[in-house]
C-alpha cells in the first residue's frame, strides 16, 4: 500500500474531483487494458510476465552466474537499466570495491554511455574478475548497447574460450529479433524481453528481474509487491484508487499551469529510482506539446542548491516527496566536549534529524508550491515492486487524462536520424 497525502491550495481536491467525474470511463478502460494498445500492455498482468516458470528460471541461472561470477556486466539503456539499477543500486551494496554485501556479485552498467573513458572504467573493473554479460535490448538497434556488446564480446573472447565465453554471455531480446538469431547461431543463453511491453515498462519482466537476482534481490517480493498493487489499484474505484487521485491531481496542476513535477526524498538510496521514474514519465507523458516534466531533488543535499529556486523562484513546479515510514539504520549524535554549538543535537538520532528536516521542508515548500507525499513502508524488494507497478499505472492514468499515448516515444527518434547519419548507418 502507498499513502498519499496532499499539502495543496484551499480548493484544489474540489477541482480534483471535478476534473475525474465523468471519466471514471478511462479508469475502467486503463483497468481492463485497451484494444488499440494491446502490444504494450502485457506489463499490466504480473502474472503474463513474471509467473513461476519464469522466475524459476531466472533464480537458475542467477544461482549458476552466483556460482561462476565476481562480476554480471548489465548492458543496457533506458528502459533496459534503469529499473534494475534502481533496486540494485538502493537495496546491495559495492562500496567501490570488494562485494560487502553477502552475494559476491558486483553488477557493472555498460551500454548506457557512448564516452571512452567510461569504457576505460569498465575495463579496469574487470581486470581479474570472472563475469557474465547480459545485453538487453528490444530491438537490438540501440546505438549505446549494440556498440558496447560487440566490445564486450571482444574481450571476452581474449579472456576465454570460445565455449566459455558463449556461456558466459546472455541476451534479452524480443522473439525473433537479430539479437534472438545472434544468441541461436553463437550458442548464448537466452532470456525473451516481452513484446508487448515497452522498456520503461518492463521492471517485473525478465529486463529487471535477472539482473536483481544475480545481484541477490529478492525477486518473489519484488513480484508480489508488484502484483499487491496490481489488485489494490484494479479494485479500487474513483478517489479511492490512490493512483487516480495522483494521476487526477497532476492534471490539475498542469491545468493550473505548473509545467514541472519534482520528486524529492531525504533518502538518497532512491538516485537511480530517480532516472527510472524520470523516463517512465518523460517519455510516456511528454509529448503533442503536453506533459508535465518531471525532475529529482535529492534531499537535504540539494535543498543548499536548488533548493532557493523551489522556495523563491518562477512558480512552475509542484512537488512529490517520496517518503519511507520505517528506517533501520540508526545513529546517535553523542554530546561532544569540545563546543561547536550544535548542542540541540545531543541524543538526538540521525532518524529524527532526518525527518525533522522533511517534515520542516514540506512545510516550508507547501507555503510556496503544492506538494504530494507518497510513503511506502519500508525501503524493500516488496515495497520497490508496489512503486514500480503504481507508478506505470498512475503514469498511464495521467497520459489518459491528458490525451496521450503513454506507450510510444516518437520525439526519440529525431536525433536518432541525424546521428544514425552522421555514423553512415544508412536509413
Ligand atoms: O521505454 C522505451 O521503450 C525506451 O526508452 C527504451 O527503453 C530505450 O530506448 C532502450 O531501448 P532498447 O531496449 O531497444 O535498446
Amino acid at each position: 500500500m502507498i499513502k498519499l497525502e496532499a499539502y495543496v491550495p484551499a480548493g484544489t481536491e474540489e477541482k480534483v474531483e471535478q476534473l475525474l467525474r465523468g471519466k471514471e470511463v478511462l479508469l475502467a478502460e486503463a483497468k481492463a487494458g485497451e484494444e488499440k494498445y494491446q502490444d504494450s500492455q502485457d506489463w499490466l498482468d504480473t502474472e503474463i510476465c513474471a509467473g513461476e516458470a519464469q522466475i524459476e528460471r531466472i533464480l537458475k541461472k542467477a544461482a549458476e552466474i552466483q556460482a561462476n561470477a565476481d562480476a554480471f556486466v548489465l548492458i543496457g539503456v533506458g528502459g533496459s537499466n534503469n529499473s534494475a539499477r534502481s533496486v540494485i543500486e538502493a537495496l546491495t551494496e559495492n562500496l567501490d570495491g570488494p562485494a560487502i554485501r553477502t552475494n559476491k556479485v558486483e553488477i557493472i552498467y555498460a551500454g548506457n554511455t557512448l564516452a571512452p573513458h567510461e569504457m576505460t572504467k569498465l575495463f579496469r573493473k574487470l581486470e581479474g574478475k570472472d563475469f557474465y554479460i547480459d545485453c538487453i535490448a528490444k530491438n537490438f538497434e540501440t546505438l549505446e548497447p549494440g556498440s558496447s556488446f560487440r566490445i564486450l564480446r571482444e574481450y571476452m573472447a581474449k579472456r576465454y574460450t570460445q565455449e566459455e565465453a558463449a556461456k558466459r554471455t546472455i541476451a534479452t531480446g524480443t522473439i525473433g529479433s537479430s539479437l534472438h538469431k545472434m544468441c541461436e547461431e553463437q550458442g548464448y543463453d537466452f532470456f525473451d524481453f516481452p513484446l508487448n511491453v515497452g522498456g520503461r515498462y518492463t521492471a517485473i519482466t525478465n529486463v529487471g528481474l535477472l539482473p536483481m537476482a544475480v545481484a541477490g534481490v529478492d525477486i518473489r517480493a519484488l513480484v508480489q509487491g508488484a502484483h499487491d498493487m496490481q489488485v489494490e489499484v484494479h479494485e479500487n474505484e474513483g478517489l479511492a484508487n490512490t493512483a487516480w487521485r495522483y494521476a487526477g491531481l497532476r492534471n490539475v496542476f498542469y491545468g493550473d499551469g505548473l509545467r514541472l513535477e519534482m520528486m524529492s526524498s531525504f533518502e538518497p538510496r532512491f538516485r537511480h529510482f530517480y532516472k527510472w521514474w524520470e523516463q517512465l514519465f518523460a517519455e510516456s507523458e511528454g509529448k503533442d506539446n503536453l506533459g508535465l516534466f518531471p525532475v529529482t531533488g535529492e534531499f537535504s543535499e540539494e535543498l543548499h542548491s536548488v533548493g532557493q529556486f523551489i522556495q523563491d523562484g518562477t512558480p512552475v513546479m509542484f512537488e512529490t516527496f517520496l517518503d519511507v515510514a520505517e528506517t533501520e539504520d540508526s545513529y546517535i549524535v553523542h554530546e561532544s566536549p569540545i563546543v561547536d554549538y550544535f548542542d540541540y543535537l545531543n541524543n538526538k538520532d540521525f532518524r529524527e534529524i532526518n525527518r525533522a528536516a522533511m517534515e520542516a521542508t514540506i512545510k516550508a515548500h507547501s507555503e510556496k508550491l503544492p506538494c504530494l507525499r507518497l510513503t511506502i513502508g519500508k525501503l524493500d524488494a516488496y515495497n520497490f515492486g508496489q512503486l514500480f507497478y503504481f507508478f506505470a499505472f498512475a503514469c498511464y492514468l495521467s497520459c489518459k487524462l491528458m490525451g496521450v499515448n503513454a506507450f510510444n516515444q516518437p520525439g526519440v527518434e529525431a536525433y536518432k536520424v541525424q546521428m544514425f547519419d552522421a555514423l553512415g548507418k544508412g536509413r
